[in-house]
């Protein structure tokens, strides 16, 4: 027999990249605890408090507040294979990957999708995507909030109104923009958002935090269908069958909700974290930790022009949490990034598709929008990239960054 290896010792890394970020460590404390059964009463418990925090985040009413078991991706699947029946028609407003990813899943769905496209690095004005509602007459409107390919922030304000007036239910992937930028999902009128742990909400992935509004949650109901086995008298399949039962959100609200109702068993230490990130967020108090956001933001992006970096995109709706910027010519984008991990244990991203090679993207998020790992992430690229010959003034990015420190006052 082989020898097997150690136990699970990964090297210490600061991760500057677009998500996943370093989890907080009370997040991973929350996540050592031990195991409770789920019908337990303090896990039903436990729940509950984790739906009323999740109201906080998302700044909702809506009972219909869960989490979904999966990566974010998880909550996507199950936010449109609920909502979407086969030969629905679907919208999606594309300004990245993640609007790609959109209209992938509605079309797994059955849907007939429908897409307008901005250049990437721009965003959509309320005017563009009512024209393209018109055209269409969707079902539903699926759009990002923050798409991390381009670390543009798609204005959202607008589009409930829209959607209401035009009968259309109003989905949102806030996965990169949760808990870093400003997020109303009642004022703003959105019907199902979905987001993760793994960036502004300072968690590892895993978990797919949910909302569901009262008009989206009574679409999904009437979809409603009973498994063999766990059927009680008077249960009826109502409408289509949803084509997910693992992804299944008539199911998961029974399950979260009064019923009880047996689904899955509980991922329950990803329960924990899924908790743990929301307390905090709501012990800082949302409103400063997108204030936290855009000042590590703010300080990131000058200190990275200072180096003599050209951002990517239209900085005005630039995300707070992410910032791209242009490989300098004659600098080897991947080796540098390498440069960076393996010299300073330091982890930046690039962006796909047009982008790949082309942007690097440095996050400050979560955990990591903080003083200390800005100005040692400025310090340290600055090194890699006079390394590759590109001419830096010697301090120019971390003193940029402190004078954002020095003349913020958020
Ligand atoms: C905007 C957005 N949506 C969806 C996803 C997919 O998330 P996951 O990888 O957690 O499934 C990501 C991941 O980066 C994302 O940034």
């Amino acid at each position: 027999m082989s020898t097997p290896p150690g136990q699970v010792d990964p090297p210490p890394r600061l991760l500057m990249g677009p998500g996943p970020i370093n989890a907080d460590p009370r997040v991973l404390r929350a996540m050592s605890a031990q195991l409770v059964g789920q019908y337990d009463p303090w896990m039903r418990a436990a729940m509950a408090e984790t739906s009323a925090l999740y109201r906080d985040v998302f700044r909702t009413a809506n009972e219909q507040t869960l989490l979904v078991d999966g990566t974010s991706r998880a909550g996507i699947e199950a936010a449109l294979v609920s909502l979407v029946e086969p030969g629905d028609v679907v919208l999606v407003p594309v300004f990245g990957r993640f609007g790609h990813l959109l209209v992938e899943i509605a079309t797994r769905c059955g849907a007939e999708v429908h897409t307008i496209e901005v250049p990437w690095g721009q965003v959509f004005t309320p005017e563009q995507v009512e024209e393209a509602v018109l055209a269409t007459r969707p079902k539903v409107l699926a759009v990002v909030q923050g798409d991390t390919s381009t670390t543009m922030c798609q204005p959202l304000a607008d589009l409930g109104e829209i959607c209401r007036r035009h009968d259309v239910l109003l989905y949102c992937d806030a996965t990169a923009s949760l808990g870093g930028n400003t997020f109303e999902t009642d004022a703003w009128g959105l019907d199902v958002v979905t987001a993760g742990l793994q960036k502004c909400l300072g968690g590892p992935s895993g978990s797919a935090p949910t909302t569901i509004s009262p008009r989206a949650a009574d679409v999904i109901g009437a979809r409603t269908h009973v498994e063999e086995g766990i059927r009680e008298p008077g249960d009826v399949d109502l409408g289509t069958p949803i084509a997910s039962n693992y992804l299944d959100l008539a199911m998961i609200m029974d399950y979260w909700g009064p019923r009880a109702l047996n689904h899955h068993t509980e991922a329950t230490t990803m329960l924990y974290g899924a908790r743990e990130c929301a307390r905090l967020l709501v012990e800082e108090g949302l409103d400063e930790a997108v204030a936290r956001h855009a000042r590590h933001g703010a300080a990131m992006l000058e200190g990275l022009r200072a180096c003599g970096l050209t951002v990517f995109g239209d900085v005005a709706h630039k995300m707070h949490n992410v910032v791209a910027v242009h490989v300098p010519d004659g600098v080897p984008g991947d080796t540098a990034r390498a440069a960076l991990l393996t010299d300073f244990g330091i982890e930046i991203g690039t962006s796909f598709g047009p982008l790949h090679g082309k942007v690097w993207r440095v996050g400050t998020m979560g955990h990591n929008a903080r003083t200390d790992a800005v100005l040692t992430t400025l310090a340290c690229l600055e090194q890699v990239l006079r390394a590759y010959g590109a001419p830096v003034t010697p301090g120019a990015g971390v003193g940029a960054a402190r004078e954002v420190y020095a003349g913020a006052t958020a």
